[in-house]
Parts: C-alpha cells; structure tokens; sequence
C-alpha cells in the first residue's frame, strides 16, 4: 500500500529529499515531521539568508549574473506575497525552507534550483533562526528599556514615601517605596546587561556549512556574514549545524527576566490585599469574579507569576531535548522553534503588561505609612546605643530588653517613658526621642545603596544615566 502510493497526498516528487524514497509518508507522520505550521513565522529571515546566499554563489560562479538576478527577482515576489499574506502553502511545504524554494522554482522555473546549491537546510535553518531571533530581541529590547524607565519616573516622584520594608514577609525596617521600585530597576539593568552579551553570540552565521562538512564552492562566509549584518562566522560545521546554545541562553534569559517579574508581581498582589491595602490596579490590568461581586482580581500580576513557570519550562524542556543527541543536526533539533517562538510570545506580553501595570498602579502612601510601627525602629534604638559607645552585640540585647519591656508593658516601644528606657540602659537621654521617626530612620541609611533619601537619588541618578547612554 505504501510502495504504489507515490502519486497520493504527500507528493513524493515534490520533496526537497525525495530522490532516493519510493514510498509515500504516512499522513500521521507527515504532520508529526512539519514545522511549518510554526517555523514560517521565519520567512523573512529565510528569504533574507537566500538573497545573500544566491549572491555568494555567483561570486563563485555557480550561478551567472542573470541567474542571480533571476532568483533574486523571485525571491522579491516571494516575499511581497508573505507581505500581502498571499502566500500560499501547498501539501508537501514541510517547512519554510521547503515552502520558500518551491514557490520560488514555481515562479522562475528551473534556475531555482541552483539556489540551494552546497547549502543544507542544517545550516539554513540555523541561520533563519539566528536572523529572527536578531529581531525579536531587539524587540524585547525596547520593552524592558521602556519598563525600567517606568521605574525611574516613579521612583523619582514617589520617593518622599515611606513604607515597611520586609524579610521573610515579616516587617523588618522602614523603606522608601522608590527603593523597592529600584529594586527591581537592577534586577531589570542586569537583564538588559545579559540579553546584550547574548546578542553577540547570536549575531554568528552558520551558512556556509552545509549538511555538516562545510561548503564545497568555496562561499565567501565572510562576504555572507556581512551581506545579514552578522558579527561573524562559526568556527566548525558540524558544530555550527547544531550549536542551539543561542537558544538555550535565551530561554533562560527570558527565564531569570520573568523570574523578576514574578517576584514583582508577587510583591504587588499581597500590596493590593485589603489587608495591606498599599496598591490598586487600574481597572485595565484587573477582573471582577463571576460570583462574588465585590471582588478585583490582579489577573495580570498572577497570569505574570504564572507565565513564568512557562518560560522555564521551555528551557528546561528544550535542555532535555539536547542533552542525548549526538553530533551535528538531528530532527530533535526542530523542538527549538515551538520553545523559541512561545518564550518571545509570552516575554513580549509579560513585559507589556507589566509596564502598563506600574505605569497606572494607584499607591496609597497613608496606608503605608500606617503599616510602620515602632517596632521596626528597634534596630535604631540599638544604633542609638551603638552611637554612645557600646558594642553593637550589646546594643541588640538591650533594644530586646526595650522590646520586650514594651510588651510586658502592653505599649509600642515609642510610648516607653525615659524611665523605663533608663533600667534597661542608663545610656538613654531625652534625644532617643529622635529615634520614633520613621524619615529619620531611612536616612541614616547614607551608604550608597541604602534607604537615605541622597542615596535613592545617587541610585536613580545611576540607573537613568545607565539607561540613556544604553539606547540604541
Ligand atoms: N525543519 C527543520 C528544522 O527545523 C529544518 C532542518 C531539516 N533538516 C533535515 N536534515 N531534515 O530543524
């Protein structure tokens, strides 16, 4: 059934390999092996990798002049009908390599098949992938510089404000609400610091490696790697054909960015409880519940938190993909595409929304300054102590003393009369007063890096300076 089938559905005599197959694929098979269905989002970048490709191998003499503009003007028309959304996908188009070629040979006829002449779809598709990926970074590119700036606007008018600072989600020290934004503006610079280093690794040609022993023409890879704004060349070809490391240093980057994010958005969704009632979403990035109409929900924060688990499944799962193939490109190689194409998808919409999130949160800054309380200010009075000479073990164990005398007392620790204050340490005087302040409190913080109004101008001062000279 299989060996006289040749002339049904899959077209035997179309297939870019299907010299030496008599029998036809199984129709499950057939859909099990195409990437098309998602790979042809790369048809700019394979028609570009053509163009370029089609004039090496004139350079060499494969294909003359006229040839070259021959398969050049078809490869315009191919890409004016993906423009137009024209492009027709025919049975048998098992990727965009496979659907690119076989309109081009429909439209010019048998020149076309010169085109492929000493090139794989190896070192094809290696190339197409690098070239979209080149994009689509700078794309997220301009989304997180965008994000960050968000931060810096914020933090730059919000940053009289005062809130508690928590470790282990238990309230700690009073903070500048600007701090916790710039928080996350490092986490976001280091991002941005590490997607441009894998920028450089990306922007490499494979092209010119063939299946995987190289280019028997003599290309000029060189040429080629200028011709696509390409950095360089790779070193080796069975390694250039199936070298994904590009990919895998994207998942994870884009995995470690929305790891960020999700402790953000986590950060928000408990600030936006009624509980601590710090935050509201606009109305834009919540949803109300079907049952219960009280409710807002941050979906966009969770759908943040939970995207995230996405992203690094797409790593890890593309790493497994990897660990057991042996040299040069095996058909495993094509998970790739479904990893790459999702972790931009939900990068782009993670990043997006976030902006928008914290470009119109509404914050409460009464309610956060009426979540500090003198407790917080215990490490202070230690500091108080330190100030007056004694060591700063000592100093903890006797601000404990002030903490658990105001408990025992049933008062906040800034209700404790100087008195009380004297058993514990006859070191207290009337200027521990000073102490009970929040404001005052952040800004002993002077070191760089810390809670003191100066330093949070010294750190926006730093970041924006960072961010203006890092534009493109
Ligand atoms: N669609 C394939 C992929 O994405 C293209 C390369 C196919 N190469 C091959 N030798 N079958 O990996």
């Amino acid at each position: 059934m299989m060996s006289d089938s040749k002339q049904e559905g899959a077209g035997e005599g179309s297939k870019l390999w299907g010299g030496r197959f008599t029998g036809a694929t199984d129709p499950i098979m057939e859909k099990f092996n195409a990437s098309i269905s998602y790979d042809k989002r790369m048809w700019k970048a394979d028609i570009e990798g053509s163009q370029a490709y089609v004039k090496a191998l004139e350079k060499v003499g494969i294909v003359t002049a006229a040839e070259r503009d021959s398969i050049l003007d078809g490869l315009q028309k191919v890409k004016e009908e993906w423009q137009k959304n024209v492009f027709e996908l025919k049975p048998g188009d098992e990727d965009i390599h496979t659907a690119n070629e076989r309109r081009l040979k429909e439209l010019i006829g048998a020149a076309g098949g010169k085109l492929h002449t000493g090139r794989s779809r190896n070192d094809q598709v290696a190339t197409d992938m690098r070239l979209w990926m080149r994009d689509a970074q700078l794309e997220l590119r301009t989304y997180l510089t965008n994000f960050i700036s968000v931060i810096l606007d914020r933090a730059k008018s919000e940053i009289d404000i005062l809130l508690p600072g928590y470790t282990h989600l238990q309230r700690a020290q009073p903070i500048r609400w600007s701090h916790w934004l710039l928080s996350y503006g490092w986490m976001l610079q280091r991002d941005l610091k590490r997607l441009d280093q894998l920028r450089e690794r990306t922007a490499v040609l494979p092209l010119g490696s063939g299946a995987l022993a190289g280019n028997p023409f003599g290309v000029d890879r060189d040429f080629l790697a200028k011709e696509l704004g390409l950095g360089g060349v790779t070193g080796n070809s069975l390694d250039a054909v199936s070298d994904r490391d590009f990919v895998v240093e994207f998942l994870f980057w884009a995995s470690l960015l929305s790891t960020h994010l999700s402790r953000w958005a986590e950060d928000l969704i408990l600030y936006s409880t009624k509980e601590f009632n710090f935050v509201t979403l606009s109305d834009a990035y919540s949803t109300g519940s079907s049952l219960m109409p009280q409710k807002k929900n941050s979906d966009s924060l969770e759908l943040i938190r939970g995207k995230s688990g996405r992203l690094f499944g797409n790593c890890s799962g593309f790493m497994m993909s990897l660990k057991g193939i042996p040299s040069t490109y095996n058909k495993d190689l094509q998970e790739d595409k479904e990893a790459m194409f999702d972790t931009y998808d939900t990068l782009a919409g993670i990043l997006q929304v976030a902006t928008g999130v914290l470009s119109t949160l509404k914050i409460y800054p009464d309610a956060m300054s009426a979540a500090l309380s003198s407790d917080m200010l215990a490490t202070d009075v230690a500091y108080y102590l330190v100030r007056k000479g004694v060591p700063f073990r000592e100093a903890h164990s006797l601000a404990g003393g002030c903490v658990a005398l105001a408990e025992k007392k049933g008062c906040v620790m800034e209700k404790l009369l100087l008195d009380d204050l004297k058993t514990v340490s006859p070191l207290f005087e009337s200027d521990v007063a000073d102490v009970w302040n929040y404001e005052n409190s952040v800004d002993q913080y002077t070191a760089y890096g810390g809670t003191a109004k100066s330093s949070v101008e010294k750190q926006i001062s730093n970041l924006e300076t960072w961010l203006r000279n890092c534009q493109l």
